[in-house]
């Protein structure tokens, strides 16, 4: 089969291009579809002709992992065009990246199917104290970013001056981008891989060890947890998997799971993140729809990571993910459409 990586890959460092895929990540894609037997070509979005690129190459199926650069829409191009030119692909589609990369649009889909989140607010400007409704602690994050971008240590406030404080160098941080404030949960957090459509295989859940971070610092996987307390050269050992769960919870937690898939029409795999409130009730935070997939089991990727204490290796996840996404309905009347073409 001939199989497209659509991907961003990371040139340097710096906080523009942090959610973009570093180049060993997507050679271990090609590699782990290669050894599968495929015939792979790499599309870098940034720097090719997309839509060129998969006319000259024409693959079967295209493995698509791209964020895109700036914008709520940015990780809906290139599904966009792939589903304007009949080309398969892995994956959500643009809608439901543009609901999950957007907090607002993932609360309100969320409440409309009934799935626990946190109460929330959207504001364009910082605010001076608490909408009605809301007791401190509350946390405040952009509405459309990812990869705990803009989400710091400082961004749990317990008071209206830190409120202000947070809430204006978020939007001007940003770019006047607007920014959302929820309800802070207090209890156990956990991260969930999923693959599958209609049925869905929850891979071992997640669950992120506050006790690891600075003692000073909040129990939140911020910016500084990500990204500058945990180093490739000092990995923190923050994620416990399979998390330490009762019958009772595990149950809850997969019926949130699928649900939230459901609400906000994910296809093939996604990973979600929850949060326990004060009551000990699972609440969703957001669902990933392109998550990260860092080969080095040294590195702290929670998807790869599932799935090694499911058994699967990088190659056989990606096999999985890919058999997925062969089937789902939108690929194979994609396929249909392409036969009948040919025909
Ligand atoms: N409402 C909330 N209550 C408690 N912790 C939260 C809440 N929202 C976010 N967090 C913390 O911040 C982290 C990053 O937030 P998240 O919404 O997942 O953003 P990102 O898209 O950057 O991953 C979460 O993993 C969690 O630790
Ligand atoms: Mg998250």
């Amino acid at each position: 089969m001939k199989i497209a990586i659509t991907c961003n890959i990371r040139s340097d460092e710096s906080e523009k291009f942090m959610e973009w895929d570093e180049y060993e990540t997507i050679e271990a894609i090609e590699k782990g579809y290669i050894n599968l037997g495929h015939t792979v070509q790499i599309i870098d979005c940034y720097k090719s002709d997309i839509e060129n690129e998969i006319k000259k190459f024409k693959p079967d199926i295209v493995f698509n992992i791209a964020e895109g650069l700036s914008g709520e829409k940015r990780e809906s191009i290139v599904p966009e065009l792939l589903d304007k030119l009949n080309v398969p692909y892995t994956g959500s589609g643009p809608k439901t990246l543009i609901n999950a990369l957007n907090k607002a649009k993932t609360h309100k889909l969320l409440d409309k199917f009934n799935v626990p989140n946190p109460r929330y607010y959207e504001s364009k400007k910082p605010l001076k104290k608490l909408p009605e409704n809301f007791l401190y602690p509350v946390i405040i994050k952009p509405l459309f970013e990812g990869s705990s971008k803009g989400i710091w240590d400082k961004s749990v406030v317990h008071n209206d001056k830190d409120l202000f404080t947070v809430s204006e160098s978020l939007i001007s941080k940003f770019n006047e981008q607007p920014i959302i404030i929820e309800e802070f949960l207090t209890g156990r957090e956990f991260t969930v891989a999923v693959i599958g459509n209609e049925d869905l295989t929850i891979l071992p859940v997640v669950e992120i060890n506050f006790s690891e971070l600075p003692k000073t610092a909040n129990p939140i996987y911020s910016f500084e947890a990500k990204w500058i307390w945990d180093t490739k050269e000092k990995p923190l050992d923050i994620f416990t998997c399979p998390a330490k769960l009762n019958a009772e919870l595990k149950h809850e937690i997969e019926t949130v799971i699928k649900n939230a898939f459901k609400a906000l029409s994910c296809r093939d795999w996604a990973r979600i993140d929850l949060r326990l409130n004060s009551l000990g009730k699972v609440n969703v935070l957001e669902l990933n729809p392109l998550p990260g997939i860092i080969p080095d089991p040294k590195a702290n990727s929670c998807f790869p990571k599932a799935a090694r204490a499911a058994g699967y290796n990088y190659e056989k996840m990606l096999d999985l993910i890919l058999k997925t996404s062969l089937q789902n309905k939108y690929n194979t009347e994609k396929m249909k459409k392409k036969a009948k073409k040919n025909n």
